[in-house]
């Protein structure tokens, strides 16, 4: 469904006297049903505030965000937390924490079970089933907790960093599942990272952000047709955008 957001404006109080801190700053953002859009900016600059007023998680001071579309979908947000760690419930395997999104829903403990078991092995996902988090390498509990959000068959995608554990490899991999998904089911979905490359890969369009408080700079369409092949980033082409997208980011905070 597609995702709107119409001049956003928010602030956090501050620590200090030092009044209320700015963290977004008037942004527009316009994702139609069906597309992958990327965030990009500097840390700090407020994209993970910009996911949680998209998930209604935080409000915004000013302006308004719409999650709207053909009704034959019912809305799920599926969001995957820069802060995934703390997510995962310690005291449920790594399989019971992939489904405890769907027994979150009302699913039986046996329904999400079989659609889990189903989802693993269809994709080659390498999990310890029966380990509980503390037994899991990082990378492998960003997996879990990645897994869980694409399990559940969302209508709507939010990654925040959502790679940022996985090795080369299994970044790869990962990456390729998600988008391939997300085509497959028409999903929309909001990338948020400060890597450019996955940001390039991955997106339609690659917004890129200020510093803190985020504003838009500018909007880059990403033109190369899926499904992409990690050989993208060797091209020519993809070497262009990403030497003109970096250079407006250097602008932006510096060299
Ligand atoms: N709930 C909150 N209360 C107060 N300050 C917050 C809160 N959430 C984020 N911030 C502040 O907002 C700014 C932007 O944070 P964040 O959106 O997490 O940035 P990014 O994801 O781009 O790194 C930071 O200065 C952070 O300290
Ligand atoms: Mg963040």
């Amino acid at each position: 469904m597609a995702i709107r957001l119409h001049d956003v404006t928010k602030s956090f109080p501050g620590n200090d006297s030092a009044g209320a801190v700015a963290v977004v700053d008037h942004v527009d953002l316009d994702a139609p049903d069906g597309r992958i859009v990327a965030l990009f900016g500097p840390n700090g600059c407020g994209k993970t505030t910009i996911l949680n007023i998209i998930a209604q998680i935080e409000p915004p001071d000013t302006g308004s965000v719409s999650v709207i579309g053909p009704d034959s979908r019912r809305l799920k947000v599926g969001y995957a937390f820069q802060n995934f760690r703390d997510t995962l419930l310690p005291w449920e395997s790594a399989f019971d924490n992939v489904s405890f999104g769907l027994r979150a829903q009302g699913m039986t403990h046996e329904s999400a079970r079989q659609r889990v078991a189903a989802f693993l092995d269809q994709h080659g996902l390498d999990i310890p089933r029966k380990n509980y988090p503390y037994q899991l390498s990082i990378g492998q509990q960003q997996t879990v907790a990645l897994t869980r959000t694409l399990v559940q068959n969302p209508s709507n995608v939010l990654l925040d960093e959502a790679f940022s554990a996985l090795d080369h490899k299994a970044r790869f991999r990962m990456q390729d599942l998600v988008v391939s998904l997300i085509r497959a089911s028409g999903s929309t979905m909001i990338v948020v990272s400060h890597d450019v490359d996955e940001c390039l890969l991955l997106s339609q369009e690659f917004i890129l952000l200020s510093k803190r408080p985020a504003r838009i700079i500018k909007r880059f369409p990403v033109p190369f047709e899926y499904p992409r092949k990690h050989e993208l980033l060797a091209s020519t082409e993809f070497a262009a955008l990403r030497r003109e997208v970096v250079a407006e980011f250097v602008k932006e905070v510096g060299a």
